[in-house]
């Protein structure tokens, strides 16, 4: 029955947080405690509503608001709790005003435990793509689905973890591991899932990059982040200032810590940075349990709490609920606060046209079948028809399949081994290739590698509706083709000369609260090598026949060493996470229907001890884990280009079956960057205002007679403690340091959604003209990247990608020019003495490199001066 496998499933969630870590194996250090780590505090929260483009959804947000009771308010914010409802969370309801129970489910790549929905590729293939319609397209495709369900808040782009430690758990839920590819796949995702009215929550702020202790249990805190201002400017907060520029309707705070205190009640991260700084407009929800304070976690600028438990899930408490409504009633939290909770997730709902038919949920994520427990977190529930089975796949299989062949990334082709042609023998290896024995979907929540790897595992993914194998999509063009899909080589096999050989191998990893394989959601055991023995399968593959493909599904980087070199190995394809629709996209490259165009969106290193000794995973037994940001900036291709390491294959590689030329490149000044810190920010607009004072004890008491579910969580208390709590509102809460409610002075870096609007005028433009100068059709990538001058006084990375364009399918011969644009912001540095952005004036010295990937540069361009080919 669903129900026992969803209890055991919370059991599980629960279990995570109170026992010691997963034994693991693998380097893993520990690292001692770091005293110094401290987050200033930043109060009051600032107040949504200011910038112009929201002034209208916020006007009728207000115009509710302030006709509405305690009771109401504390509704809108926090859920109803875990497993009490169709969605992973829903908040409570206002019926007075038609505001239903707001749904908030995952994922970032579909509509997570529910059927007829499309499982899309993960965001690390989206990012392989470097295709920005395609981004935008797939975003689309996730909204029309979770409005289809009657989702009104989609739980992703996911932009955090970044690929800091290469063995992180979640880091294929992302676009790569640079900020500029996580800000146009996340920028885009949002854009195009919230053309839909769906409301995108773009996740985790942030340092959220391991999986192992980032919930405390009761013998460990969750894991600090300890991140400096700059690299945190420049490198993790990246993407999420260009989320809130694209006017994301949601941010999800991270489970762990940042200078030591709880993301979900960070007032510098929250108040400081997201809302004020960067002008964040929107909601700020907990992730799922995260929440650990109720007036604390107020003050310090949280809007909602999902599922909405305390720190028991299922036992009917809550920090908030009930006792928001307490807390604003005996005066510790200002109602000022609670109306600005509301009015956010009012104003989004309103922004994005959910007051308008957008349906309710009409599927369950508790139960596969029609009938199910209504409330089954209650354990007595009604039970009703909760799946209605809606169809919402639409068209999108075309985007899924578009947007998993153009990820497709080949790494080495000699002696033009591929495309294959029609006729080709091919003998197939490797359980990848295939269907999981057990069944399409046989483990919850992707929790088991079986076949082809179509996604990590955890809350990040979706149901397949089916799935075409790599193994259907060969066999349907190559009717000699022989498949052995085992993870040991076959001793009967026979080699033929002409025979070509086709190993599938993969690399897995997911979440926490699932262990695969004894990879506790991070790759402790596997490390960073194939799984099942697959470097010992193409070893084998290739002493037998002469003419080897590899084709590779994973999550992130993999050390190919033990084969890449060996002369069969003609081939190396990367696929990625591709989604339901893996086997098509794989053969349209394959048989060269298309040419492979995607690009590496991380860095290949010869051996882990490439990568700094900072970005391993960490445990300790007791305490907190101190992870210290120690190498700053030098992530992925930023450190092995200071350390002049050379990697096996750069950040941005991919190979086509044609090349291609760049020529007539230009460069031209758009706006000139007269001085080194951007013109001033415009002034704030005005924020709806409500009366101050506390509201009645009776606006919070129980209605009479209500009907209330066991456990679920409501915004009422009994008379007795609601009057108790009113009576005692001029006592003196304990506020934290720095608590004040006089609006700080509005940050020079901030004044528009992203920050001042001045950073992201354009200041620059090159255009390039890429020619096909092979004999088959391809699209070529230009992945511009910055070289910032020393004058800024600071030491940067050598190259930082800061803007791609990707050419339409060029036939042999076409040409197409490519304008790329680079920003003020995108040229400047964090000053952290200043609190502003500091940019070379005139561009002077700054130096523009245009190439096929970070080490292959076929343009220069230097400001003030020409551009040349290199
Ligand atoms: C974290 O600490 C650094 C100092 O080490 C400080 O510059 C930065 O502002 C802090 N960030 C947050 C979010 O607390
Ligand atoms: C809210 O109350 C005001 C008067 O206080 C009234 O004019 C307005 O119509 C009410 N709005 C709604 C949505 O009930
Ligand atoms: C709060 O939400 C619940 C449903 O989640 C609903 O039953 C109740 O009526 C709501 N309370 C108010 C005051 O609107
Ligand atoms: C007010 O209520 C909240 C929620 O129960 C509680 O945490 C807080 O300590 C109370 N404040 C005072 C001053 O008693
Ligand atoms: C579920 O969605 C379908 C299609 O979007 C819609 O027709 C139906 O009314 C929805 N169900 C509910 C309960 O809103
Ligand atoms: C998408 O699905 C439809 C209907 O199931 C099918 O006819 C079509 O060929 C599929 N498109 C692609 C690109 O696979
Ligand atoms: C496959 O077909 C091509 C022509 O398309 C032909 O040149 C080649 O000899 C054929 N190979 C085999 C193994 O039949
Ligand atoms: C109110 O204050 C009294 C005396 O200080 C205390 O005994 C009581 O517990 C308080 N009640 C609440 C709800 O905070």
């Amino acid at each position: 029955m669903a129900l026992i496998s969803w209890f055991s499933l919370a059991l599980v969630a629960i279990a995570t947080s109170c026992t010691l870590a997963s034994p693991v194996r693998g380097p893993l250090e520990t690292r001692a405690s770091n005293d110094g780590a401290f987050s200033p505090p930043y109060y009051p929260a600032p107040k949504g509503g200011w910038v112009s483009n929201w002034a209208e959804a916020y006007g009728k947000a207000h115009h509710i608001v302030s006709n509405m009771t305690l009771a109401e308010k504390v509704n809108l914010t926090t859920g109803t709790g875990i497993f009490m409802g169709p969605c992973a969370g829903q908040t409570g309801s206002v019926p007075r005003f038609g505001i239903p129970n707001i749904c908030l489910h995952d994922s970032p790549l579909g509509v997570r435990n529910t059927d007829h929905n499309t499982a899309f590729p993960a965001g690390i293939t989206v990012g392989a793509t470097f295709d920005k319609e395609l981004m935008y397209e797939r975003g689309v495709g996730l909204g029309e689905e979770a409005r289809g369900k009657g989702v009104n808040v989609l739980l992703g782009p996911s932009v955090g973890p970044m690929g800091r430690k290469p063995r992180g758990g979640r880091n294929w839920e992302g676009f790569g591991f640079d900020p500029v590819l996580q800000a146009i796949g996340g920028a885009q995702t949002i854009k195009g899932m919230q053309s839909t009215g769906a409301i995108a929550s773009l996740k985790h702020l942030v340092g959220n990059e391991q999986e192992m202790h980032r919930m405390s249990s009761v013998v460990t805190q969750g894991y600090s982040s300890n991140i400096d201002d700059r690299t945190l400017h420049e490198f993790y907060l990246w993407p999420f200032a260009e989320g809130v520029r694209a006017e994301v309707g949601s941010v999800m705070i991270a489970y762990n810590d940042v200078n030591k205190s709880a993301c979900s009640q960070n007032s510098k991260l929250i108040n400081g940075i997201l809302k004020d700084e960067l002008g964040f407009q929107g909601f700020v929800v907990t992730d799922w349990l995260a929440h650990i304070g109720g007036v604390s976690s107020a003050l310090a600028g949280l809007d909602m709490s999902m599922p909405g438990d305390g720190a028991i899930p299922l036992f009917g408490n809550s920090y908030w609920g009930y006792e928001l409504s307490r807390s604003v009633l005996n005066g510790s939290v200002p109602v000022d606060r609670l109306n600005d909770m509301a009015t956010r997730i009012l104003a989004v709902w309103f922004k994005m046209g959910q007051d308008q038919n957008y349906p309710l949920p009409n599927f369950s994520s508790n139960t596969d079948d029609e009938k199910g427990l209504l409330y089954p977190g209650a354990l007595v529930s009604p039970i009703g028809v909760v799946n209605q089975f809606v169809n919402v796949q639409a068209d999108h299989n075309i985007t899924a399949r578009a947007v998993a062949r153009d990820a497709i990334t080949l790494l080495k082709n000699e002696g033009d081994l591929l495309p294959l042609r029609r006729n080709d023998s091919l003998k197939i290896f490797g359980s990848d290739a295939g269907p999981d024995p057990q069944g399409l979907n046989s483990c919850a929540d992707k929790g088991c590698n079986r076949g082809v790897l179509t996604m990590g595992w955890g809350s990040g993914t979706a149901k397949l509706p089916y799935l075409i194998t790599p193994q259907d999509a060969i066999a349907d063009i190559s009717p000699t083709a022989e498949f052995h899909l085992s993870d040991s080589f076959p001793s009967s096999v026979t080699a033929n000369p002409d025979d070509i050989a086709i190993v599938f191998i993969n690399s897995d990893s997911g979440e926490n609260f699932i262990t695969v394989e004894g990879n506790p959601g991070d790759r402790t055991s596997a490390g960073l090598h194939a799984w099942h023995n697959g470097d010992d399968l193409v070893k084998a593959a290739a002493e037998k026949f002469s003419n080897v493909v590899v084709v590779i599904h994973t999550v992130g980087p993999i050390i190919l060493e033990e084969w890449v070199d060996l002369e069969p190995v003609k081939a190396v394809l990367i696929a990625h996470l591709p989604g339901q629709e893996a086997g098509n996209s794989l053969t349209d490259v394959l048989f060269g229907d298309y040419s492979p165009s995607g690009h590496l969106p991380y860095t290949i290193p010869y051996q882990e001890s490439n990568y700094p000794a900072s970005v391993g995973l960490l445990q300790q037994p007791f305490g907190q884990i101190q992870d210290d940001y120690t190498e700053g900036l030098y992530i992925d291709y930023r450190h092995f280009l200071r350390e002049q390491i050379t990697p096996r294959y750069p950040f941005g590689h991919g190979l086509s079956y044609t090349t291609f030329d760049f020529s007539e490149p230009s460069i031209s000044i758009v706006t000139l960057l007269d001085t080194a810190y951007p013109p001033s920010r415009p002034d704030k607009g005005p924020v709806p205002t409500y009366p101050t004072n506390i509201p009645a004890a009776s606006e919070a008491i129980w209605p009479s007679n209500f009907p209330s579910i066991w456990r679920y969580l409501y915004p009422y208390l009994n008379k007795a403690d609601a009057t108790a709590a009113a009576a005692n509102s001029t006592k003196k809460y304990p506020y934290p340091e720095g608590y004040s409610t006089t609006p700080k002075p509005a940050p020079r870096a901030g004044g528009a959604e992203g920050g001042n609007p001045a950073l992201f005028e354009v200041a620059f433009s090159v255009e390039v003209t890429v020619t096909n100068t092979g004999h088959r059709q391809g699209r070529a990538v230009a992945q511009l990247y910055v070289e910032l001058p020393d004058s800024l006084g600071v030491e940067t990375p050598s190259r930082q990608l800061r803007q791609f364009e990707k050419t339409k399918i060029l036939q042999s011969g076409e040409s197409e020019t490519l304008t790329l644009e680079i920003t003020r912001k995108d040229v400047s540095i964090w000053d952290v003495v200043v609190q502003d952005w500091k940019a070379p004036v005139r561009g002077d010295g700054l130096k523009i490199y245009v190439g096929e990937s970070v080490l292959d540069e076929r343009v220069e361009c230097v400001v003030g001066g020409e551009c040349s080919t290199l």
